[in-house]
Parts: C-alpha cells; structure tokens; sequence
C-alpha cells in the first residue's frame, strides 16, 4: 500500500542519553500530521554521529520499529559543512534578509550536494512509485531534483517553513540557480505567504528565465504546481495537555509564584531574526518609564540553537549582557525584571506559562510563521491574554486582531506593550476569540491534508496533459489515413525548434531535417514551413528537402524546387516602414539586449536578451506609442514572444493558408503554431484544418501540444510506413 514519506533535516527525535523531542517549529508541527490508514514514515538526521557500524545499525533498527524514523548518518564533518555551514550559515540568513551574515564556502556547498544527494538515494531506496515523498525545509533544496533522477514517476512535494526572500536577496547566494532548479524537481512547491511564493516566481523568471502562471510553473515537460500553505500547530496536542494533572498542578505553582505581578512571556530559539535585542531596548525603556511601579515580569524561554555558528553564539552572549545590566538596573531585593531561561522546557510548562502569561511578546524581525504564537492563543482557554506580534512574523497575516507591531520602531513596541498590559477584559477576550478558533481549527493535521490532497492530484493533470499529446496524433493519424492530399503549414520558431538567446542560434537540428523531409518524401503530403523568418534564412536551412517555403508570416513563398521567391499578395503597402524604424530606434539603448529587425514586410523589436521585467515593461509602452502613431496604417502591431513586430495589415499566416486552399484541393489541412501570429490560421472556420497549438495558452487551435520536442514526436507518427 502508498505511504507518505516525510523528509526533513532533523528527525522528530533526537538522539542523546536519551532520544528526546527535537526542537522547531518544523518537528512541533508536522508531529500534529495524522493519515489515517496509510503507513507515514520519516526520514531525517538523528542529531547524533556515527561512532561505529554496530551502534548506528541498533540506533537505526530502534528508531524504524519505535518511531518509524528512518534515519541518515551524517559524520561530524559533514554536519559541520553541510548543516552548520551552508545551511545555517548561507541559507538561513539570505532566506530571512541578513545578507550581511551569509558566509559561504565552497566545501559547505560541496557537502550540501553531497549530502542532498545522500538523502535523496535514501528515499528513493525506501519509496516505492505511488508513494508520496514529501521534502521538508532548506536543508534539502536539491532533493526535489535529484530524487526525480532516480525516480522520474514518484510524486514528490516540498514545503519551505522559513520566508522567501525578494530576489534582490535571494540572488547574493551562490549557487542560486542550482537551487531554484533543485526546488522545481517538485510537482508541489508550498509556501506560508502568497508574498514567498511571489518572490520565488520572480527569482524563476530572474534567474531561470521561466515565466510562470501564477500557480505553476512549466519545467522539462511536467508541471511544478505552486501554492500557500499557512502552517498551524499540533493543537490536539496542546488541548490535550491542558487537560492533565501536572499541567494543572504546575499552572497553579506558577500563579502562585507571580501571584503579584503581570507576565509577559517570550518564546523562541536564540535566533538573530527573532529581534531579541530590539525587544529587551523596548522592555528596558518601559522599565524606565515605570520604575516607581515595577509589577511586570518579564519572562524569556530562549531555547539553544545552532551554537557553532559565529552569529548565534556571539548573539547569546549580547542577550546576557543586556538582560544583566537591565536586571542589576531594575532589580530590588523582592524583584527581578528579567528571567531568561536558556533551555527547553517540558511541554506541561510551556503550556502553563502560556495560559498564565498576561501578554505574549512575539517580535521577529522576520519568521516563515512564528508557531508560539498560535500554541499561545490555543493555551488560552479563559480567553484572556493579549497578543503582542511583530507585523514580519509570517503568523501576522493570519491572526489580524494580535495588536501587531513593527519591531524596528522600538519606541512603538514599548507603547503598545503598555497598552497590552492595560487593556480592558472585553477588548482581549474580543480579540482573542476568533484568532483561537482559528488556529485550533487551522491545525497542523488540517494544513497537512491540503497539502498532500494537493500533492495527491498534482500528478493527475500532467497525465492529462501527456494523454493529450497521445490522443491527438492518435485522432489526426486515422483522419490523415483516409485522406489522399494532405497540407502540412509548419510554424518555425517555438514549434519544430526550442527557442534560443539569439535568433541565429535556433538552427534546424539534424532530428528537425530529417522528420521534415521524411514528411515532404510523403507521396500525400504538401509541406509547408511557414514561418516570421526572413527568406535567406528559411532558404539556407530548407532548400532542397522538397518542402514550399512561406517566409515574413506570410509575405513570399518560394515552392520547391524552384529559385525565385515570389509574392503571395503582390498590391501590398509598406510606405509606413521607414516611421516604424524611427519609433523603434528609440527602444534600443534602453533596455540593454534589445534590437531592431527589419523584414521586408514588417519590423521587429526584440528583447529576449533584456532583462525580462524591464523588457516586458518597455514593450507595453512601445505598444502604446506604437498604437497611437500608426492609427492610419495599413499595420498591425502584435506582441509575440519577446517581440513586438509591425507588420503589414495585408499580410498573415491565415491569409498564406487560404490562398493556398483556394488553389489546392486538400482533404486536409495540418496548421501549428506556438505564438499569436499563428491564431490567424487556427481562426479559418474550415472542417478540414486541424488546428494544433504548441503550447499550453489560450488559443483558437482545436488542439494543444505542451512543447516542440511533444510536438516533434507527433510529426514523427506521419512518416512512418507501419502507422498506414
Ligand atoms: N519549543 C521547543 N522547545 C521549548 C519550547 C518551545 O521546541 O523548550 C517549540 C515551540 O513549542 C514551537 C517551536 O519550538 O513549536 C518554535 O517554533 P516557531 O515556529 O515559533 O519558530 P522556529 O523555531 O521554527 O523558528
Ligand atoms: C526552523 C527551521 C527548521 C528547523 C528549526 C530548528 O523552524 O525552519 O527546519 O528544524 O528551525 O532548527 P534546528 O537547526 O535546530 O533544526
């Protein structure tokens, strides 16, 4: 039977003395998944080196029959470059805009892609092909693609808990493409926030130049879909533990114990983007302003993380630092302002401290979501309580009636917390009531199942889109079988050949050579190349394979084996050229990578070599300029793939196509085209075309074909003697 297979750095444990709860928002969260009937196993490091072959061969049989964990080895060496350094040390910071924390190396990158790879022949040697795999983190970017290597049918997902940066940030990292391409392995990419997902479409389009639709992106003919998955906690876990006896009892120890004063709580690793600093400037300027009466305690659970890296541990000496010389400046003999516990705590006491905790303090710089923030509010069942949320937390766009504040401007921060600490029971419990339900409802288990219902039918329309391709040559084959005059009018560009930078460099393969002239060898095929291209190009690549060469969408033709090239309408108008050219000079400097084709019946501006925001930018203003200019011409002014072309309102593919009709008496008519130039012949209402667009678009075509190499198979299917 399918199972689903987790996979994340860290296992949900970790091994000690003993082998414990891992720590993270990660682990909390996903320990909420339940699948009901189907088998889920983990996949992870252990948090422990390998000593020896016989003790890691125990650990790991333990860990499958007690947690169905199975676990990677990782060497010291390997946790030190790989995990350490290029994940935490890289990664981490560029994914939450502390650019200037990135340190890179070339051996942490080395061993990242070694051990991406080391995870991804471990899933693939325990996943079967309707498994689901699903990739958890930054840790294991590449795995999407490595693991769609090994094994191209699997369904594989990959959800990032942490933001993701504009691509102003995203692209200090080195290595930024091999990432994007690693992730886009995936049939499902998840983020937290609309706003993560539209920065990494962005860095696709920067860094890959792939333009996607907004909720997938097209790679290597399969579909990566995108979509937003708001993470929620365990809240089972959480109501469950409210329930017990030592929760109670230890409630009840800590009232006692703050019986005298308000508490406010913060929970968090020692992490730079957890604004640490800026809450204790903001704790110690409400320290000032309410010396005469210091009845607030405020209470600091920092739990350990990631010690070997510079940035942490010199953060941790800061925190201890400021929190000693508030502490010695606030203190009296009965008070201490600041209790900073650098440790985990058990989970019957985080829980106790959230339901006591007057306010909760939560003031990120930046968070992929902030789950302290939720299990606050689901520990908080006399809704009482107020929600003290930095605006950059990921958690923010969710819980909209936190009093959210912007942890930069400190004096704010200390304003609003006074006003927490004040605030009216109605007001609170007015507020906290609908963020409570919802993050008890939106749960872990709730945001799992989205997740991998998504996954699930990922898959289903890409097998669609394949069967498609299937479908329709199987369809065309049994019309052309019956017909004994066939017209094939063949677009270039985007359709027999991929496009290229340059427009030179997309030269007929020697594949594209052969299946034309085996079609044009067809004793009932009319094969007709039917392209924008000017007529010396065609002619270099064409000539001689017994194929009609229509060039310029429809200006000239020269038909086999003849020499001249000869007008399809010879009363056409290009006075307007010379107006056009002009227009268009204008464009040329700015964007850098842009240039002018002339034609001899239109004018091309080209931009595929520009950057592509600032390109597409440019050509909707030359559109409008265009427009407005050339009311009166005879022109038409289109927007093709990084073009825009002028061309003669005289002249089009449609045109070229029935006039040839008119001349022929075909029982059928094949048309293909990747680009709008190409709609004017799927547009002609005639029973015998069979209209084929090359790619997945809006178009008039009766048929779609993902991508010219689907395209070129199908042309394939015709020349075959066994298929007639
Ligand atoms: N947590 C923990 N150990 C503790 C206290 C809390 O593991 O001693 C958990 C906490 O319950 C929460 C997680 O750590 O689920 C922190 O997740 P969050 O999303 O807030 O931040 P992250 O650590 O993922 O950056
Ligand atoms: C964040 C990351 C997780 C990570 C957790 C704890 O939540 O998104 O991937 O597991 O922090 O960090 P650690 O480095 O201890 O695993």
């Amino acid at each position: 039977m399918a199972k689903i297979i987790i996979v994340s750095n860290r296992l949900p444990v970790t091994v000690g003395n003993v082998i414990k709860k891992s720590p993270g928002g990660l682990v909390s969260a996903l320990s909420g998944v339940s699948t009901n009937n189907t088998k889920m196993i983990w996949i992870g490091w252990a948090g422990t080196f390998s000593s020896n072959a016989d003790n890691s061969a125990k650990l790991k049989e333990t860990l499958i029959k007690d947690f169905d964990c199975y676990p990677v080895f990782l060497s010291k060496k390997e946790i030190s470059d790989y995990y350490h350094g290029f994940s935490n040390a890289c990664l981490w910071p560029a994914l939450h805009y502390f650019s200037q924390h990135i340190h890179y190396s070339s051996m942490f990158w080395d061993s990242y892609v070694n051990i991406n790879r080391k995870f991804a022949e471990y899933i693939a040697a325990n996943a079967a092909d309707d498994d689901l795999v699903w990739i958890h983190d930054y840790h294991l970017f590449l795995v999407p693609q490595m693991l769609r290597k090994i094994k191209p049918n699997i369904k594989i997902g990959f959800f990032l808990h942490t933001p993701f940066p504009s691509f102003e940030v995203f692209r200090c990292l080195p290595h930024r493409e091999e990432i994007l391409k690693g992730l886009l392995g995936s049939d499902l990419v998840g983020f937290h926030t609309y706003g993560y997902l539209r920065h990494f479409r962005r860095s696709c389009l920067r860094l890959l130049n792939i333009e996607s639709d907004i909720a997938q992106i097209l790679v290597d003919k399969r579909f990566c879909k995108l979509g937003v998955f708001p993470i929620g906690i365990n809240s089972d876990q959480f109501l469950k533990e409210l329930g017990t006896k030592r929760f109670i009892k230890r409630r009840n120890e800590l009232k006692k114990a703050y019986a005298n004063y308000k508490v406010v709580l913060s929970v968090e690793r020692v992490d730079y983007t957890k604004g640490i600093l800026r809450r204790l400037e903001a704790i110690e300027k409400f320290l000032f302003h309410h010396k005469h009466k210091l009845d607030v305690a405020f209470i600091f659970i920092g739990i350990p993380t990631r010690g070997e890296v510079k940035e942490y541990k010199e953060l941790l000496g800061q925190i201890q630092k400021k929190v000693g010389e508030i502490n010695s400046q606030y203190s009296n003999i009965e008070y201490t302002p600041i209790h900073f516990i650098h440790k985990t705590i058990p989970l019957s006491d985080l829980c106790a401290l959230y339901s006591i905790a007057d306010v909760a303090m939560i003031t990120p710089l930046i968070d992929g979501m902030n789950l302290v923030a939720k299990e606050y509010l689901a520990c908080k069942i006399d809704s009482t309580g107020v929600l003290l949320l930095s605006e950059f937390a990921g958690a923010a766009h969710e819980l909209i009636s936190a009093v959210l504040v912007n942890p930069y401007d400190i004096d704010n921060v200390t304003k609003n917390l006074e006003n927490a600490l004040l605030m009216d029971e109605a007001e609170k419990s007015q507020r906290l009531i609908p963020m409570r339900s919802h993050v008890i409802r939106y749960n872990a288990n709730q945001w799992a199942q989205t997740f991998l219902k998504e996954l699930k039918q990922s898959r289903k329309s890409i097998k669609k889109q394949n069967n498609n391709a299937k479908f329709i040559s199987e369809k065309v084959l049994s019309s052309i079988k019956k017909a004994k005059k066939v017209a094939f009018f063949i677009d270039y560009d985007g359709t027999l050949r991929e496009f290229e930078d340059t427009p030179d460099k997309a030269k007929p393969t020697k594949e594209i050579l052969q299946i034309i002239s085996a079609l044009a060898r067809h004793a009932n095929y009319e094969v007709f190349i039917i392209s924008g291209r000017k007529e010396a190009d065609l002619e270099k690549w064409f000539k001689g394979l017994n194929v009609a060469l229509i060039s310029e969408h429809g200006y000239s033709i020269l038909l086999p084996k003849s020499d001249k090239w000869q007008m399809i309408n010879s009363h056409i108008d290009l006075s307007w050229k010379k107006k056009v050219i002009k227009i268009l000079s204008q464009y040329v400097s700015t964007p850098q990578g842009t240039s002018i084709e002339e034609k001899k019946s239109s004018v091309v501006w080209h931009y595929r070599q520009a950057d592509p925001e600032f390109g597409k930018w440019k050509s909707q203003q030359l559109l409008g300029n265009l427009l407005e200019i050339l009311t009166n011409e005879n022109v038409v002014v289109s927007q093709g793939n990084h073009i825009v072309e002028v061309s003669s309102s005289q002249i089009n593919k449609g045109f070229a196509v029935r006039h040839f009709m008119q001349k022929n008496n075909y029982d059928l008519i094949v048309c293909a085209g990747d680009d709008k130039t190409d709609e004017t012949m799927f547009q002609i209402n005639d029973a015998r075309i069979v209209s084929i667009k090359i790619g997945l678009d809006e178009t008039f075509a009766r048929y779609k074909i993902a991508d010219p190499i689907l395209f070129r198979e199908f042309l394939l299917k015709f020349t075959k003697k066994e298929n007639f």
